[in-house]
């Protein structure tokens, strides 16, 4: 039985509109499916549902009419990746009847008071929930991120129940909220030597698979900074919708159970996951920034394509703040002077790759990899940064 706060209660009677009202009755039904007690504020919403490629018109329709009755977010809400760039999507072939729905729905998010972000790595651009701190995030990626790394409490919402939360600033109390919940479910001794980001997209997409249900704890990693921790969650997200993990001597968490299973990760293992996702050949394009690069990143790869030009048009995903800063440092003119492009607010996946002329594509990571043929339709040759680019 959930019980709520007289304000909680106003809302979902109607005292503060219908779009109040609505957003509050899907938060209760969530609670009352998931056993939560009550309602807890949440200090930031990342709302996901945002390309049109995604949600399509039915999508759009419900945002317009959430603005229209007037829903407002009450808290520090921000978008994930849209359909396209929004300032050069006509030299991406983005089609024009795409584009304009796609500026509909930002239009309707923008009226709702939630910020054009369009990133799933919103903690590279100064949003970073405390160790602790309650939030409500959506995209898979950034919810392994907020739990494992930054040690914050977030359930993996859908769009729509974010969206409540950004305009109730509240969420169930349930699941990934509370304490006794945030405990591994399995331990996975790496016993082999993880050398570039790949490899971390190749254990994560290899270990989400036996997860079922359950949070994994890793041992043997000896370093692994936010860029290669954000790509390991992010493949176990893809392969086993895995919200939360543990490195030994690196995550702020680290909570094992004596009877937790134990399972080895080899060497062996590694190239067998590698050769899973990778299909061979020449990419016609290789995308990079899944999840959205870290200006670091950029960094990096603007200094490896200098000193030796791709062989293949490339994309570097990432978010339009960032993407500005990199123009100002001058990494996207290196960037471009190599036959590549710094893109933003999008990525690979929720762009429509398929209606852009691309059937094969390259990338580095695990969960570009595991979404690339289902949503995409493209053969994907998977890789680390060096092998890709100049294959
Ligand atoms: Fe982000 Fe797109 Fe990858 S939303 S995690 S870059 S599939």
């Amino acid at each position: 039985m959930v019980t709520l706060t007289a304000a909680e209660q106003a809302m979902l009677d109607g005292e503060d509109g219908d779009a109040a009202r609505e957003s509050m009755e899907i938060l209760v039904a969530l609670a009352r499916i998931y056993g939560a007690d009550r309602m807890i504020p949440v200090k930031s919403a990342q709302v996901s549902g945002v390309s049109y490629k995604t949600i399509g018109d039915a999508g759009l329709e419900y945002l317009r009419g959430l603005a229209q009755k007037g829903a407002k977010a009450c808290i520090p809400a921000f978008l994930n990746p849209a359909g396209m760039d929004i300032s050069q999507w006509k030299e991406m072939r983005i089609p024009a009847d795409f584009a304009k729905k796609q500026i509909a729905i930002l239009d309707a998010y923008s009226r709702m008071g939630i910020m054009k972000t369009c990133t799933c790595a919103p903690y590279f651009i100064g949003i970073r929930p405390k160790r602790g701190e309650h939030v409500a995030w959506a995209e898979s990626s950034a919810v392994a991120f907020a739990n494992s790394v930054l040690g914050a409490r977030t359930n993996r919402e859908g769009g729509p129940s974010a969206l409540a939360a950004a305009i109730c600033g509240v969420t169930p109390h349930y699941g990934l909220h509370l304490e006794e919940n945030r405990v591994a479910g399995f331990v996975v001794d790496v016993r082999c030597e993880l050398k570039s980001a790949s490899d971390f997209g190749a254990l994560g997409h290899a270990v989400g698979k036996l997860a079922k249900n359950r949070f994994p704890a890793f041992t043997g990693i000896k370093k692994a900074g936010e860029s290669e921790l954000q790509v390991l969650g992010a493949s176990m997200a893809a392969s086993g919708s895995v919200p939360l993990f543990f490195v030994k001597g690196i995550t702020p968490e680290y909570r094992v159970p004596e009877s937790a299973e134990a399972v080895v990760f080899t060497e062996k293992d590694l190239k067998e996951a590698k050769a899973g996702l990778d299909s061979g050949g020449k990419p016609q394009l290789v995308t990079l920034g899944c999840p959205h690069a870290s200006l670091e990143e950029i960094k990096r790869i603007a200094g490896l394509v200098s000193t030796k030009k791709p062989t293949c048009e490339f994309w570097v995903c990432t978010a339009r703040k960032l993407k500005d800063e990199a123009v100002r440092l001058g990494y996207a003119k290196a960037i471009e002077n190599a036959g590549g492009r710094i893109v933003s607010d999008t990525c690979m996946v929720v762009c429509p790759l398929e209606s852009m002329g691309y059937s094969v594509t390259g990338t580095a990571s695990g969960k570009a990899a595991h979404y690339l043929p289902s949503l995409c339709r493209q053969k994907v040759v998977f890789g680390n940064l060096e092998d890709i680019l100049y294959r």
